[in-house]
């Protein structure tokens, strides 16, 4: 495995997700339903979520997961949903969890899939935010930390399947194509 250049520590993280629970909790005034876009987002949907609870809203957890990179640090573009479809309920706003808007397609994807399945009232959430890679428009309404273009591992996010168990955010350099 690469070297890797620690950005966030465990500490660092685990200060922002606490406060972005405190954000999301006096944005929404009830009780959430969350859908986690697999892979990347189930470490930070795990410390979200009891983060959520100490802030006074309890959650229902979904889970969906899109096409990925494969074993590559650049996405083909193209999104598709793998596997089932999370049973979305109607009576609790939806909080989408993804680990990192990059392009922003995943994350456009995933709205519009809750949107033409009847979710109402969708909130967006990430841990990382690449706004200078983004090619479509899309509000996040929750950023953990806005970071350049890096290619980030750790903290549940992989670079081809390694390094998610890394208790960290770090980056690690990018291959030539
Ligand atoms: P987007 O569709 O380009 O916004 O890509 C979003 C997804 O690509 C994220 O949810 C990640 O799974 C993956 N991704 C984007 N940037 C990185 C990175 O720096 N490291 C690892 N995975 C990444
Ligand atoms: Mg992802």
């Amino acid at each position: 495995m690469n070297d890797v250049r620690m950005l966030y520590s465990e500490e660092e993280i685990a200060r922002r997700v606490g406060e972005l629970a405190i954000e999301i909790a006096a944005a929404v005034p009830g009780d959430l339903e969350i859908i986690g876009v697999l892979k990347g987002s189930f470490v930070f949907l795990a410390d979200l979520i009891r983060a959520l609870d100490k802030a006074g809203r309890s959650s229902q957890v979904e889970f969906l997961r899109l096409s990925s990179y494969g074993s590559k640090q650049k996405a083909t573009g193209d999104v598709v949903l793998i596997g089932g479809y999370p049973t979305v309920g109607d009576d609790r706003p939806v909080l989408l969890v993804d680990d990192i808007v990059d392009t922003g397609n995943s994350i456009a994807y995933a709205k519009k899939l809750l949107q033409a399945n009847g979710a109402e009232a969708i909130l967006t959430c990430t841990l990382l935010d690449k706004p200078s890679r983004r090619e479509t428009e899309i509000k996040v309404d929750f950023v953990g930390f806005t970071i350049p273009d890096l290619f980030v591992v750790g903290y549940g996010i992989d670079y081809a399947e390694n390094y998610r168990s890394l208790p960290y955010l770090g980056e690690v350099e990018r291959e030539a194509d």
